[in-house]
């Protein structure tokens, strides 16, 4: 099969077309003939020795990838799962996905059966990014009916699915991106936008419950300064450094790190939400499978719109 490997970490250059034997599966996992894979920052952070690069660089060669979705070729007998089912899911993370490749070893507690009337380049996109979204504000923070959400960088991978999830479980949701992604933003759900150029934190009179920050740094401090006594600040890039936790908690004001992790019930629940249309994958461009460093590259620019997604045709 063919599948893309990084022999060390650096730029695309480093993404290296190569032969590999179909992987061999264990009772419980599947055989995935993989359709389309989505692309996340991870992925580029880790091409480039960042990311999850350091918990699995003592397995290189690596192949990147955890974002999939296509049909089962072959089901392990534990597997519950069935030759030419139609799966999606997120592999392994943040261990070695493997997922850029033709074929893909998944452990079936992974994934969940594909929505019939979405695309594999619709599901694929909605594995990671949506994964995240949905743990974070779903079981991490808990937010319910009525509460004051804020959802930066709502036009991203993340940001598009936490607008639709937040809306879903009855919140009201501000989000933010530049002014040229507001309607998109809006047409995701949002009851407000906010164009984060210039905006000035520390004058608003806004007020959050829960503040979903996918940006890091300096935007940690400016959410702060909206976040209401009691509230949740849950940070994805990086987390909080020892200063920011310190103004957080005296503030009254719970922030921390969060990372997604693999999980097929959470999964089913992205599939039912799916297929009835609560929540929509926006696929803003999809790329060859041997464009993939182009797709990397399209990423790396952080502009994304929804989701990049790369499609296999074997
Ligand atoms: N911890 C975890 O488990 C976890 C999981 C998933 C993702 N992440 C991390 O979360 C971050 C976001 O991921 P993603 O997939 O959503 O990224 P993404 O799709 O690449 O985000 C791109 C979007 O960010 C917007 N943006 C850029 N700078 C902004 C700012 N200062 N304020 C508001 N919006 C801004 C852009 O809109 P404009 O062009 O309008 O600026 C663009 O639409 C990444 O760092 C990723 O690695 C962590």
């Amino acid at each position: 099969m063919k599948a893309i490997l990084i022999n060390e970490p650096g730029g695309t250059d480093k993404l290296i077309y190569s032969e590999l034997p179909i992987p061999a599966i264990n009772d419980d996992e599947v055989l995935v003939q993989v359709k389309a894979i989505s692309i996340n920052p991870v992925d580029v952070k880790s091409r480039a020795g960042k990311g999850v690069f350091g918990r699995l660089k003592d397995e290189l060669p690596l192949i990147l990838g955890w974002d999939i979705s296509g049909i089962v070729e072959q089901a392990g007998s534990n597997s519950g799962f069935k030759k030419g089912d139609e799966v999606f899911g997120m592999v392994n993370f943040p261990g070695h996905g493997k997922a850029y490749a033709e074929y893909v070893a998944a452990p079936a507690s992974h994934l969940a059966i594909k929505p019939a009337n979405i695309t594999h380049a619709e599901a694929a996109a909605a594995t990671l990014a949506a994964l995240t979204a949905y743990q974070a504000i779903a079981h991490k923070a808990n937010v319910k009916q009525g509460q004051n959400v804020l959802i930066h960088a709502a036009s991203g991978g993340v940001g598009h699915y936490a607008v639709q999830i937040a809306k879903h479980l009855g919140a009201e949701v501000t989000g933010t991106s530049s002014a040229k992604n507001k309607d998109f933003v809006v047409s995701r759900g949002a009851d407000h936008h906010i164009d984060y150029h210039g905006y000035n934190w520390a004058e608003s009179t806004n007020e959050y419950d829960f503040i979903f920050d996918t940006i890091g740094g300096d935007n940690i401090d400016n959410s702060l300064e909206v976040a209401k006594s009691g509230s949740t600040l849950i940070s994805i890039p990086t987390g909080l450094n020892e200063a920011v936790t310190e103004k957080a908690k005296a503030k009254g004001v719970n922030g921390y790190f969060f990372m997604v992790s693999s999980n097929g019930d959470d999964m089913k629940v992205l599939a039912e939400w799916l297929e009835k249309g609560i929540i929509k994958s926006h696929v803003s461009q999809t790329f060859d499978f041997k464009d993939m460093a182009l797709a990397h590259g399209h990423v790396e620019s952080g502009r994304t719109v929804g989701k990049i997604v790369v499609t296999l045709s074997i």
